[in-house]
């Protein structure tokens, strides 16, 4: 492992390093093969090692080298290319196959949960110009072949459904590749294969090429004798760097000839150093980053949907998660690229699992939602809860100044203002609840209770969606020893806090437009014919009132035979948090009341309930609102909800459909003009949805202008962000101005 890496790595072009690297008593080689000894071709199977690649492999292992080939290629395809450069050794498959001139070494492994994967993708893989590549324990989408019109949506399509089967298993992870995607178990990557050399030569240095994400594992891996060169510019964080496939050949030609002391100019292509800022004036911290799909931000996840534009506007970095898991992974890299930035950094699988499947969405996430009999809490998760928060803070220092604002959302991260403080951050930190804060004789329920809020009041200011969850804190600050708490305002250990209630609203542009049906929707309003359409869309969460919603369809079926045949309850549900218990028995739950409801009402020629297990974009999800007769937007409990704002949005004014919108959600105190209901009574809903679809065309009218108003009083997502910051930072030091 390098000594404590820098958050920047500059090339090194000392070219006596690079002098005692090639005459160095043992060395190796790892070398890759797609995109850096030979150039990328339509197919794989036309991309094969070439007569001057073989050649000039040939040449190294003949001056001592060891040449290892690391490929990510299926097995057969390297086992062809074996013969060309007697001498090196192989790897297939990004590590799960190894040849060291022996037999080869198979995979300790298996992957048998691909084959669902494969099902999942379905159609997709129908697309023309996709291709697929079956390996042992990874599946390789290409898509280089796919019409450039449609490249865009077919990715998104591909990723978007990778991620979902991804919810079910995440002891698998999708890698970007070049133009293909690639999903594999997380524990083989190139990385392994940097201790495989070295176990079979002890005190070998080692020299890395590659040219992409993949490649990037096996730098991580190298020390501080041994050094990496990207080939192209998609590597980062490389000790030097080669402009292509040409260039990498040039610089082990260089190589032989500085081992057999001939003196030849120097190869590499001193590019710049990748342009990563270090000295951020604004940063924004949340779990994880919003993906990036072709240069467009995917956009499920209220959070994303809320601070995007606000970011995007202020031109700071967003810090989060990578959503990959590596055991020494730690370093933050930049893109740039995109708009905003993101600073991504990997976490270790311990603290992944302990840290995010189990103190924040085991503890805090039902506990804050008021559902303590579900709270599953014990002290490794806390201690993970603890790191990770430690290690968000460290991130966020290496990539700002000490004076600069910082932004921390949400549940995840309520002690990382306690760290920065405690390292000396002298900027304005503010955190924002994007869930509900608890009554503090339910948040006193776990014994960390007094430590999280103390660790809240690190921030200058704390923003809730609404006045009773900022109530619920000021409450639970007064139990703080030496807190004091005057009006909204906390006076604790030197530091004043403010509190203030900050409803999220949305980008309404987006939902908007009528844009003409996409093909799914287009199928949908034919199939539904002049029936009536009910909507639901959620994350598959306990919190969402799911299963209560159902059993309120299937009452008024029950209650109301004249429905029958003349509505349909459509629910989306998005994959959500599958490797956590509860969640995988929601699904199931919902997934056996649907079974139940068209079994038991549905005919030849009507099917009550349709139930899709994925996510949609925003483009098609504003149609589907728009298609609806009546949404059904009924949690038990939920920070805002920001579908019940984007459905009332969506309508055609002339001719709106009916939000039917739980009194529990934060959104109820802004759209108090919806049909508001109390989901924990099956019969009361049912009565609500009975008269939401029965409801005149004048009432509808009126009420969405009431409720359009009211969303035009609160502004949009910009306004939202802003009113935070002005507020955070005081108008005349803002910072990010
Ligand atoms: N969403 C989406 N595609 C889907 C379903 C939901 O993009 O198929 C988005 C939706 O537009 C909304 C967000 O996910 O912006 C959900 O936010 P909400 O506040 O309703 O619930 P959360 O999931 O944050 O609890
Ligand atoms: C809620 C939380 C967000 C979270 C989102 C999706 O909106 O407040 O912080 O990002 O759910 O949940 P996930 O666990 O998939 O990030």
């Amino acid at each position: 492992m390098r000594s404590e890496p820098p958050a920047v790595m500059a090339m090194t072009y000392d070219l006596s390093r690079w002098r005692d690297l090639a005459t160095c008593e043992q060395l190796a080689v790892l070398v890759d093969l797609d995109g850096t000894l030979i150039d990328f071709a339509p197919t794989p199977d036309e991309a094969v090692l070439d007569d001057r690649a073989a050649a000039v492999l040939r040449e190294v292992v003949a001056a001592g080298i060891q040449v290892v080939v690391v490929s990510g290629r299926p097995r057969h395809a390297i086992d062809a290319m074996r013969a060309r450069v007697p001498g090196a050794w192989w790897v297939a498959e990004h590590g799960s196959w190894r040849w060291d001139g022996t037999d080869a070494v198979p995979p300790a492994i298996s992957a048998p949960e691909l084959a669902s994967l494969e099902r999942r993708l379905g159609s997709l893989l129908g697309v023309p110009g996709t291709l697929i590549e079956r390996k042992t324990l990874s599946l390789c989408v290409h898509w280089r072949l796919v019409a450039a019109a449609e490249r865009a949506g077919v990715v998104a399509a591909l990723e978007n459904a990778c991620d979902e089967w991804l919810e079910e298993y995440p002891g698998y992870e999708r890698m970007a590749g070049v133009e293909l995607l690639e999903v594999r178990q997380r524990t083989v990557h190139k990385g392994t294969v940097v201790s495989w050399v070295r176990a079979r030569m002890p005190g070998v240095r080692l020299l890395a090429l590659g040219d992409d994400v993949t490649d990037e594992d096996m730098f991580a891996e190298l020390g501080d004798e041994d050094a990496s060169i990207g080939v192209g510019p998609r590597v980062m964080r490389v000790d030097a760097r080669a402009a292509d496939v040409r260039g990498a050949h040039a610089f082990l030609r260089w190589l032989v000839d500085a081992r057999r002391g001939a003196s030849r100019e120097f190869p590499l292509v001193p590019l710049a150093p990748p342009a990563v800022r270090t000295g951020h004036r604004f940063l924004v911290m949340s779990n994880r980053t919003p993906a990036v799909t072709q240069g467009r931000t995917r956009e499920v996840g209220g959070l994303v949907s809320a601070l995007e534009p606000a970011l995007r506007d202020a031109d700071g970095v967003w810090l989060g998660w990578s959503g990959q898991v590596r055991e020494h992974g730690s370093r933050v890299v930049v893109d740039d690229a995109v708009q905003p930035a993101r600073a991504r950094f990997d976490l270790p699988a311990t603290v992944r699992e302990q840290f995010y499947a189990g103190f924040c969405n085991s503890v805090l996430w039902p506990l804050f939602h008021g559902f303590p009999s579900r709270v599953r809490a014990n002290a490794q998760d806390w201690e993970a809860y603890l790191t990770a928060n430690e290690r968000y803070a460290g991130h966020a220092l290496e990539l700002t100044r000490r004076d600069a604002t910082l932004w921390v959302h949400d549940y995840h991260l309520l002690l990382a203002a306690r760290s920065l403080r405690a390292r000396g951050h002298q900027g304005r930190i503010g955190l924002f609840l994007h869930i509900p804060f608890p009554a503090y004789e339910v948040l006193s329920t776990i014994p960390w209770a007094g430590e999280l809020v103390e660790g809240m009041l690190a921030h200058d200011l704390v923003g809730f969606q609404t006045a009773s969850s900022a109530a619920s804190f000021l409450a639970a600050a007064r139990t703080v020893r030496g807190a004091v708490v005057d009006g909204w305002s906390v006076r604790h250990g030197g530091r004043t806090t403010q509190v203030g209630v900050y409803a999220a609203t949305i980008d309404p542009a987006g939902f908007r437009t009528p844009a003409e049906d996409a093909p799914e929707v287009a199928g949908l309003r034919a199939s539904l014919g002049s029936r009536r359409l009910i909507l639901g869309v959620d994350r598959l969460d306990y919190s969402k009132g799911i299963p209560e919603r159902l059993a309120a369809f299937e009452r008024l079926l029950e209650r109301s035979p004249d429905w029958h045949g003349r509505v349909v309850f459509l629910q989306v549900s998005v994959p959500s948090r599958a490797e956590i218990p509860d969640y995988a028995e929601l699904r199931e739950k919902v997934e056996a009341l649907v079974g139940r409801i068209n079994g038991r009402f549905g005919e030849t020629d009507w099917v009550p309930v349709r139930y899709l297990y994925r996510s949609y974009e925003h483009r098609v999800l504003a149609q589907l609102y728009r298609l609806a007769d009546v949404a059904l937007v009924t949690p038990l409990r939920d920070g805002m909800n920001l579908v019940a704002k984007e459905f009332v949005v969506a309508q055609d004014p002339a001719r709106p459909g009916v939000l039917v919108l739980s009194q529990f959600a934060g959104a109820a105190e802004t759209l108090t003009d919806a049909l508001v209901t109390n989901p924990f009574h099956p019969e009361g809903l049912a009565a609500d949805l009975d008269q939401a679809l029965r409801m005149p065309e004048g009432e509808r009218v009126h009420r969405h202008r009431m409720l359009s108003a009211a969303l035009e009083r609160e502004g949009d997502a910009r306004v939202w962000a802003r009113r935070f910051l002005d507020d955070l930072v005081p108008r005349r030091l803002h910072a990010i101005d």
